[in-house]
This record gives structure tokens, C-alpha cells and sequence, in this order.
């Protein structure tokens, strides 16, 4: 820790000359003037904000414990000002890599001030962080596998069957806390244990929205939260569930997490309930650090852009720096199609892990003739108990049921497929008068059911196998339990349907590599597994989440067996040995701006004698891509290998329509490959050498470029001693990315378009809107845009003549001091995520911006500030009735933010305001 000379002078007041605030007389104000704060981060519109919390930065050499001078500095300058607390430490963070403050402010309008202290470098308004949620998937058919673990997909098994557990080395979980009581985990907490260090840094109570005060303890410990979402992340990497015996505590199937023998620490940022200020993030993966963990394992995530200037990618990056590899979920809105990777996973050295499902699952069961599991889910009404219920299945036509059609169901099950127009319990209900004894609809998740029957739900893919056995064999007789079995999966070892698309907005090389983490099963604390009402404190579990620790334990193995490394190359084994998987239900290569590298492969890594680096590209589009990329082989054992290097193409990913200016939900994967010419092609190194060599890709010929399409593959390193083949992941755009449509003005699935509403609809020319009863202004983007804004013109202006009368000021409750900046803050955004066709966890399907017809001058293009409004420095004007037009403007791709012609402009008709 290093010593200011003086503080008195580091946090000496540099000026508080009280700024001019306009009076707002002039109901039209004059041209775009510059509001800048070059020391205040970027903000993340998409994000929430914690009222009054900012994260100071000191500049190097700061001590801690500013606040008391702060605030001295504060009162002395501005005299009678301030009074009482109005400035509070939070908490701090004191690292040799980086120090500063979180500071509560008793008034918003007080930020002013604080920019103003010499000393502060940075003053990052503190993000909420959505605390992480979980994706339920559905339970599948078929077989009677043995292990509930992924470990034979992940090269897990053979590490463990070689006798290493991670022992050694340190991993740390941040997340909602830890039930280190569970006897899967040890059942005790600190030194010698195997949750050994980490803390609170929260308390129970805290909650990003509504209590954002953190009473820390040393203790980790959660039996509060719902989901037990810390608990389940760190039994991934770390639970050794075999040989319990206590009530409770009875796993479904003996297991070991990844690296049950690794020392593990966790890190508590979420109270019981609700989200998390990134301050306590940053103060985690600090503290971390400071703790000597090697590895830090994060499932947390929110949409993302560009790598922003946020305070946890910040921290990710300077610890990485510094040696400790930071894995973080891709995110979990895969469903809203292309460039939806999470913040901070866009770390650039962070690990941004994308899921993929495990082979297996415990599900309740029925059995077929051959013995055979069908995973069904049981309706909240009520399905099978106990073990002795047989019947056969009779096969219905969806309409039947719902149609109270009478069909020969008498002592039989009926099986009808999922009909919207028909709720399962008229369906069940109606069999079970005409004698069912049980009531199966398929192609759905969970169902209500009939209380007067069993009932379950079978999704499209079980139901598949049963279809099949049905045919096969119409007159089979099955066996309907409440037992759980495990089963296959048939989407097991393909991508997740959640798991997040790449790239940034940037077209860099994100996700980086994929772990499991669709269906896994760990430990969860006793208040959850009551509030599921299970009887053991185990769950399967899906996300992202589940993903990250998954890979985060195999880094463990690797440091294990390896020694310490650095994070390029800890990258370089684990990418260069990672599996091309297909995609579900193809023989297609799956495309890298899925799963990164690919699934983890640890065993491979392990015994890896050979290395390339970079070990991933981001080619860039084709008009900005490098001519040729140089990429770097090495031999790291002691003989001579001889290697042969290819090209391996990966299916093209159109994540477009044409017609449609909202990317698609469901990527269109074509089989149309890039090519790559590789310069030499084939390499003789000796023992420890190392050469470079280049490759010159070709993009897909037959790429559409209306469709977006994404293109990617693999360079792949053949070495002559047997050893297994390594690769490079590539990915890039076909086309110019800065010609990409940005605001949406075509939408026909959903009609959701950039506009002025009213009654739901866009307006059209001539409309009259009342700004006193509010007026509904959205803003849609397809792309993730770095700055968007929307302002208020004159309508029919004369060309030549600037149009403009300022940013839109969005509708905010009156009371200035207590409202957050992110609000207060007009219609100018920086870092705007995309949005999507179908709402996902951390993506919208519009920005609405409600408008009372007030406006602010337009800061100058390129201004790195947001304007703001209520503030010392507000000018804000209502505008008078008239004639006028909302311009949206956002800036392209790669664009430069102080050219005019960089932003796509859309303008909406002219409406007529009236008061
Ligand atoms: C992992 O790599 C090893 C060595 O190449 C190979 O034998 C094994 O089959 C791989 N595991 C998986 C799940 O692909
Ligand atoms: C798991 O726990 C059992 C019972 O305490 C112990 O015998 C075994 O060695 C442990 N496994 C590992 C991999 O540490
Ligand atoms: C299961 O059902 C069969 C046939 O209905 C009957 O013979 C048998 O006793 C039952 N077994 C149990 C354990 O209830
Ligand atoms: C692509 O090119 C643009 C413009 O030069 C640059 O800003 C961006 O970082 C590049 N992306 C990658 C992945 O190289
Ligand atoms: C955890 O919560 C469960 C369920 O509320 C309760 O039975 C148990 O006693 C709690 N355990 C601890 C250690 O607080
Ligand atoms: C798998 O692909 C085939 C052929 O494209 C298609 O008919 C089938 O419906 C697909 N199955 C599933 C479960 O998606
Ligand atoms: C605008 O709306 C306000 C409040 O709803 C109403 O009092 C006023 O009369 C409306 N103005 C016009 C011109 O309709």
C-alpha cells in the first residue's frame, strides 16, 4: 500500500466556483453547447444505478480514509453548504493495483462538487448488478446412464482417475454466499477447511435497490436466498458429496465437483434478496487477489456493448494483468440472438465461458417395455406416485381432448400433443371421465394438469422417443413412478439454448471457450432445497452461471498440473485443446461466436506438448480485416514434431432477415465455410522452439451479406508424434459492420419500431400529442450502439439551417437530490446495448423514453459526458406548442462520435405538441 505525501493536499478542492444555471426563460434554447466531466466513467444506459453511490478512484499514491478530508475539503470550500453526512464511506477498496472509495452522497447535485476535489481521478457512478438468475430446462428420455456429473465431457474424469483434485490451488466464487455447513462442502469454514477464506463484504439485508448499506461480517455463510446460487457455483467446483450419510444431505448419485481438493474461498456481494452494487464486485475481485487466489470463478452478468470503462471489467483486467485468471458467464440471453455477451464477461482478459448441456439428467420417471426412462415433468395438479402404476399409452389428436371427443381411453394413459387453444386440465379432465388413468401432453413445459388424474408434460425431444417406441410397439406397457432417474440428454454436448452469442459490438473474439452448464447438479443450501420442496440439499440448476465454475475448477486442475501461468497462455492450452462440438441436431461445426474455442477439453491441456498463440482471432469485418494474421506455434516438449496445418470450416451464422431490422432470435446456420491459406503448411520444430506462420482467410463465397452473417472456423495444428491436434477459433463479420442498420425501423414480427407512440402505435404525419398527459417516445436498436440519442427538431426546417432544439428530457419524479444520475441524465446515451425480439434476462425489446415535451441543449457531437438535468449545471426549457419532429440519432459501428456522418439518423413524422 502505498502512502500519499499529504493528504490535506490530494484531496484539496481544485475549485468550487458555483456553476452559472441558466434560468430557462428562453423557451428555445441556443445552439449545442458542451457539458464535460472527463473524470466521470461512462455510464451503461441499459443498467440501474445506486441512488447517491460513487466509486471515487484516487489517483496514484492515494491513501484511504479521504472521506473525512472529503468532506473537510467540501465544507471549507463551500461554507454553510453542507451540512451533517452528506457525504458517507461505503467501502473501500485498498490494493496494490488499485485504490479508491464508495461514497454514499446525501444529494445527487452534490456529484458537481465532488468531480471537483483534486486527487479524485475517476468517479464511477455505481452500476446495479441483476443478481444472477437461473434457466429452467426441461427433463429428457432415454437409457439409464450412471453418473450425474459432466466430468467424461470435459476431460474431468481422466484427471480425477489420475488421482488430482486441484489440490493446492486457491479458486475464489463471488456470488450470493455459501452454505459451508453442507457436509458436501466440508461443513466448516476457514483455515483447514475446504471453504477456507473469503467473507461477507454485504450482510443479509443488503440489496443494490432498495438497501444499499453493507454491514460485511467475515462469515460467507447463506442459508437466506432463494435460489442458493452461490451455494450450487461453488459445489461445481468444489463439493465432494460421497460417503454422506446425514438426512438432509443424501446426494441422488455419489459426485465430486471439478476440483474438490482445490482451496476455495467465496466472496458474498448479494444479500438474501436482490442486486448487487458493482462496488462490492470490484471490492470482491480485489480482495480476492489481495487473498492469493489464482483462479476467480464469477456468474454474474448484465448486457454488454464494448468493452466500457465500468469498475469490474476495469478490475478484471488489472488482476489479470497481474496473474490471476477471472472466468465470467457469457450470459444467459442466447435467445435473443447475435451480440448478446454480458458485461463484464467482454473483459478482454476475462475467461467469457458459453454453456453447453450436460449428455445427462435426473428427472422424474416413467419406464418403458425395454426398461427404457422417460424424463417427464409432473403437472402442479398432481402425477404418478410410488412405483406400481402400469398402463399403456394411447395417442390422441391434439383437437381430441379439447373437443371432448370420446376415444377408447379407458385404463390407459392418453399422450396428446400441446394445443394453445386447449388448457391441459379440460384435456386431462375430460379423459379422466371417460376413465384415463393418466394424462401425458407433450411439446410443453409445465402444465396445471387434472386433479383427477396424474398429469405430466413431456417436452418435443422426449416425446420423440416415445413417439417412436409407440410405433414400434402400440400396445407397450409402461411403468409410471415418482421416481428420479437419470437420462439422457438428447441436446446433450451441444450449446445451450440460453448461452450467449458473441461477438462485442466491436467484433471482438467473445465468448472465449465453453464449460457445462446446462443441467448440473450440486449442492444447495437447506432454506432453498425446503423452498423447493426437496428433501436432499442438491439441485440440478441451468445457466451460464453453472457454466463458468464449471470451467473455473478445470483451470484449477491445470494449474495443478502445470505450475502457475499466465493468462495468455493459460488461454492458449485451454482454447488450443478445447472440442468443436456440432450444432444441435446437425453435423455442422458450431460456429465460434457460440461457444468460443469450444467445449473444455482439461485432460488434453494437461498433457499438451505444443502451443499456439494468439489463440483466438477476431478477424474484424471483411473491409477492416488484416490482409494475412500471424499466429505463433511453439514446441514445448524436447522432440522434434513435425506439424501439418489446416483449415477447418465452421457453419456460417446469419443472424438477420431481410426485411426485418431487428436481428433474429434463432441463428440461421448455413453450410457455407471460409477458406484460409497457410503459409508454410507444414512446420519441423525441434524441442522448445518456436516459429511463426500466417494465414490469408477467404470469406464464404456464397454469404448473403443482407442476412448479417457471422463467419468463423478453426486453424488446426496436426502433430506428427500422435499427439492430439490443436486450434485456433476464428471469427468475423462478412461485409462492412459500419453499414449495419442500427435503429430499427422495420420490425413485422413484432411492429416494435423506433418512434412516437400513441395508443400503442407509431404515429403518423400531422398527429397532435399532449405533452402534460405525457407522451410515450421508444427507441429500438438492433445493433448495441457506443452513443444514441434522441432530440427534438423543428419540424419542416429549411436546409441548411440546424434543426435542432436540444435532447429530449425524459419524464423523472421532480425530486432532483434524490433521484440517480442514470435517470437524470437526458436521452443521450453512451454504450447502449442491443435489443432484442424476445425480452431475455438482461436484454429489452425497446428503450421507452417517457416524455413530457421538456428538452436540454444537445451536447457537442463527441462530448464525453451526458447532459444532465436538475443538476448545478441543469438547463432544461419546456418547448412551447408547435410543429415538430424527434431526430434519433446512433453511432455506426467503428464510428467516430464527433463526425455527424458517422450516426444513422431517423426521423419520426411531425406531430403537433400541444399543453
Ligand atoms: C480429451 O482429450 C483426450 C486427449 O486428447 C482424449 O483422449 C479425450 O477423448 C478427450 N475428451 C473428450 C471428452 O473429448
Ligand atoms: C471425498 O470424501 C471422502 C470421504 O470423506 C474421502 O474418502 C475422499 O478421499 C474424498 N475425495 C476427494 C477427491 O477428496
Ligand atoms: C403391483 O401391481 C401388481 C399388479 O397390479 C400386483 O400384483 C402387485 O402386488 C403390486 N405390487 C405392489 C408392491 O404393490
Ligand atoms: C475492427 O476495426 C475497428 C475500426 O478500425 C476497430 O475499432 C475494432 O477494434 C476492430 N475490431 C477488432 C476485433 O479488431
Ligand atoms: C438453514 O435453513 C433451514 C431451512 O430454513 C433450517 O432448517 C436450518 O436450520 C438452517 N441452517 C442454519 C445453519 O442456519
Ligand atoms: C432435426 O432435424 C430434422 C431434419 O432437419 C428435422 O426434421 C427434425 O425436426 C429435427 N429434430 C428436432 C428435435 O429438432
Ligand atoms: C392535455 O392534457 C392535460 C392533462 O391530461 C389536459 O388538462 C389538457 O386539457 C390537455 N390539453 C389539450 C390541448 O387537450
Amino acid at each position: 500500500m502505498k502512502i500519499a505525501s499529504s493528504l490535506a493536499s490530494l484531496l484539496a478542492l481544485a475549485s468550487l466556483a458555483s456553476a452559472t444555471t441558466a434560468a430557462g426563460k428562453d423557451p428555445i434554447p441556443g445552439p449545442a453547447q458542451k457539458v464535460k466531466h472527463p473524470k466521470i466513467a461512462k455510464t451503461t444506459p441499459g443498467a440501474s444505478y445506486i441512488k447517491g453511490r460513487y466509486f471515487v478512484e484516487l489517483a496514484e499514491g492515494a491513501t484511504l480514509d479521504p472521506v473525512a478530508t472529503l468532506s473537510a475539503s467540501l465544507n471549507k470550500a463551500s461554507p454553510g453548504k453542507y451540512t451533517g453526512k452528506h457525504i458517507r464511506e461505503h467501502t473501500k477498496i485498498q490494493s496494490n493495483l488499485f485504490s479508491g472509495v464508495s461514497v454514499q452522497l446525501e444529494k445527487e447535485t452534490d456529484l458537481e462538487d465532488l468531480l471537483k476535489v483534486k486527487g479524485v481521478r475517476k468517479v464511477y457512478p455505481v452500476k446495479i448488478n441483476k443478481r444472477p438468475t437461473l434457466v429452467k430446462t426441461s427433463k429428457l428420455a432415454g437409457g439409464v446412464p450412471q453418473d450425474v456429473t459432466s466430468h467424461s465431457q470435459t476431460g474431468v474424469d481422466k484427471i480425477h482417475a489420475s488421482g488430482h483434485y486441484g489440490k493446492g490451488v486457491k479458486v475464489a466464487v463471488i456470488d450470493t454466499g455459501v452454505y459451508w455447513k453442507h457436509p458436501a462442502l466440508g461443513g466448516c469454514f476457514g483455515k483447514g477447511c475446504k471453504i477456507s477464506f473469503g467473507r461477507d463484504l454485504v450482510g443479509d439485508a443488503y440489496d443494490a435497490d432498495t438497501n444499499p448499506t453493507v454491514v460485511p461480517d467475515d462469515d460467507p455463510m447463506d442459508n437466506c436466498s432463494d435460489s442458493s446460487h452461490g451455494t450450487h457455483t461453488t459445489g461445481i467446483i468444489a463439493a465432494n458429496a460421497t460417503g454422506i450419510s446425514k438426512d438432509g444431505f443424501k446426494p441422488f448419485l455419489p459426485f465430486l465437483g471439478v476440483a474438490p481438493r482445490a482451496t476455495i474461498g467465496h466472496y458474498r456481494i448479494f444479500g438474501c434478496n436482490g442486486n448487487n452494487g458493482d462496488d462490492i464486485m470490484a471490492q470482491a475481485i480485489f480482495r480476492a487477489f489481495e487473498d492469493g487466489a489464482q483462479v476467480i470463478s464469477i456468474s454474474v452478468g448484465e448486457a454488454g456493448v464494448v468493452r466500457d470503462e465500468s469498475l469490474s471489467p476495469r478490475a478484471i483486467e488489472l488482476v489479470s494483468r497481474a496473474g490471476v485468471h477471472v472466468v465470467v458467464s457469457a450470459g444467459n440471453d442466447g435467445a435473443g440472438g447475435i451480440g448478446t455477451i454480458g458485461d463484464p464477461a467482454f473483459a478482454q482478459s476475462a475467461y467469457a465461458v458459453a454453456s453447453v448441456d450436460n449428455n445427462r439428467v435426473v428427472s422424474s420417471t416413467f419406464f418403458g417395455p425395454k426398461g427404457e426412462a422417460y424424463g417427464y415433468a409432473a403437472a402442479s395438479n398432481g402425477a404418478w406416485k410410488g412405483s406400481n402404476n402400469t398402463a399403456q399409452i394411447l395417442i390422441a389428436d391434439p383437437t381430441d381432448g379439447c373437443a371432448a371427443k370420446t376415444y377408447p381411453v379407458t385404463g390407459k394413459v392418453l399422450l396428446v400433443r400441446y394445443n394453445a387453444q386447449c388448457k391441459s386440465g379440460a384435456i386431462c379432465g375430460s379423459a379422466a371421465k371417460q376413465g384415463a388413468v393418466g394424462c401425458l401432453i407433450y411439446n410443453v413445459g409445465a402444465i396445471g394438469g387434472s386433479p383427477l388424474i396424474p398429469s405430466a408434460s413431456l417436452d418435443d425431444l422426449a416425446s420423440a422417443d416415445l413417439l417412436a417406441t409407440l410405433k414400434a410397439t402400440p400396445n407397450a406397457v409402461f411403468t409410471f413412478t415418482d421416481k428420479k432417474a437419470l437420462v439422457n440428454s438428447p441436446t446433450g454436448n451441444t450449446a445451450s439454448a440460453f448461452t450467449s452469442y458473441g461477438t462485442d459490438a466491436e467484433l471482438h473474439f467473445k465468448p472465449d471457450i465453453a464449460g457445462i452448464g446446462g443441467n448440473v447438479y450440486s449442492t444447495i443450501s437447506p432454506f432453498s432445497a425446503a423452498g423447493a420442496g426437496l428433501t436432499d440439499a442438491y439441485t440440478y440448476e441451468s445457466g451460464t452461471s453453472m457454466a463458468a465454475p464449471t470451467f473455473a475448477g478445470t483451470l484449477a486442475l491445470l494449474i495443478e498440473a502445470r505450475g502457475e501461468l499466465t493468462v495468455e497462455k493459460g488461454k492458449a492450452l485451454m482454447q488450443n485443446n478445447a472440442q468443436k462440438l456440432k450444432i444441435y441436431n446437425t453435423t455442422l461445426n458450431e460456429n465460434p461466436i457460440r461457444l468460443g474455442a469450444g467445449l473444455v477439453n482439461v485432460s488434453q491441456a494437461i498433457a499438451a506438448k505444443s502451443m499456439i498463440t494468439p489463440s483466438a482471432l477476431g478477424l474484424n469485418d471483411t473491409v477492416r480485416t488484416q490482409k494475412s494474421y500471424t499466429l505463433k506455434l511453439k514446441n514445448l516438449g524436447k522432440n522434434t514434431v513435425t506439424y501439418k496445418l489446416e483449415h477447418v470450416g465452421a457453419a456460417l451464422a446469419n443472424s438477420a432477415e431481410v426485411g426485418n431490422d431487428m436481428p433474429i432470435p434463432v441463428i440461421n446456420y448455413t453450410p457455407d465455410y471460409a477458406t484460409a491459406e497457410i503459409t508454410p503448411s507444414k512446420i519441423t520444430l525441434t524441442g522448445g522452439k518456436a516459429v511463426e506462420f500466417k494465414v490469408k482467410f477467404t470469406p464464404p463465397k456464397n454469404a448473403n451479406k443482407k442476412l448479417l452473417p457471422f463467419y468463423g472456423g478453426y486453424i488446426k495444428a496436426t502433430p506428427s508424434d500422435g499427439s492430439p491436434s490443436l486450434t485456433v477459433p476464428y471469427a468475423g463479420f462478412v461485409g462492412d459492420f459500419s453499414k449495419t442498420k442500427m435503429i430499427v425501423e422495420k420490425n413485422p414480427v413484432s411492429g416494435l419500431v423506433t418512434g412516437v407512440y400513441s395508443e400503442d402505435s407509431p404515429i403518423t404525419e400531422g398527429a397532435t400529442l399532449n405533452a402534460t398527459a405525457g407522451i410515450d417516445v421508444k427507441l429500438v436498436l438492433g445493433q448495441g450502439t457506443r452513443v444514441v440519442y434522441a432530440e427534438v427538431i423543428k419540424a419542416d426546417s429549411l436546409p441548411g439551417v440546424n434543426p435542432s432544439l436540444g435532447v429530449l428530457v425524459p419524464t423523472v419524479p421532480a425530486d432532483a437530490a434524490n433521484t440517480p444520475y442514470s435517470i437524470r441524465v437526458a436521452a443521450y446515451k453512451f454504450n447502449q446495448p442491443r435489443n432484442v425480439q424476445i425480452e431475455g434476462q438482461g436484454n429489452h425489446v425497446s428503450y421507452p423514453i417517457p416524455w413530457n415535451g421538456r428538452v436540454t441543449p444537445a451536447p457537442a457531437l463527441g462530448a464525453t459526458d451526458t447532459p444532465r438535468q436538475h443538476g448545478n449545471n441543469s438547463i432544461e426549457y419546456p418547448l412551447p406548442d408547435g410543429k415538430y419532429q424527434i431526430r434519433f440519432s446512433a453511432l455506426k459501428h467503428f464510428g467516430d462520435a464527433r463526425k455527424a456522418s458517422d450516426y444513422e439518423v431517423v426521423t419520426s413524422p411531425s406531430f403537433e405538441l400541444v399543453h
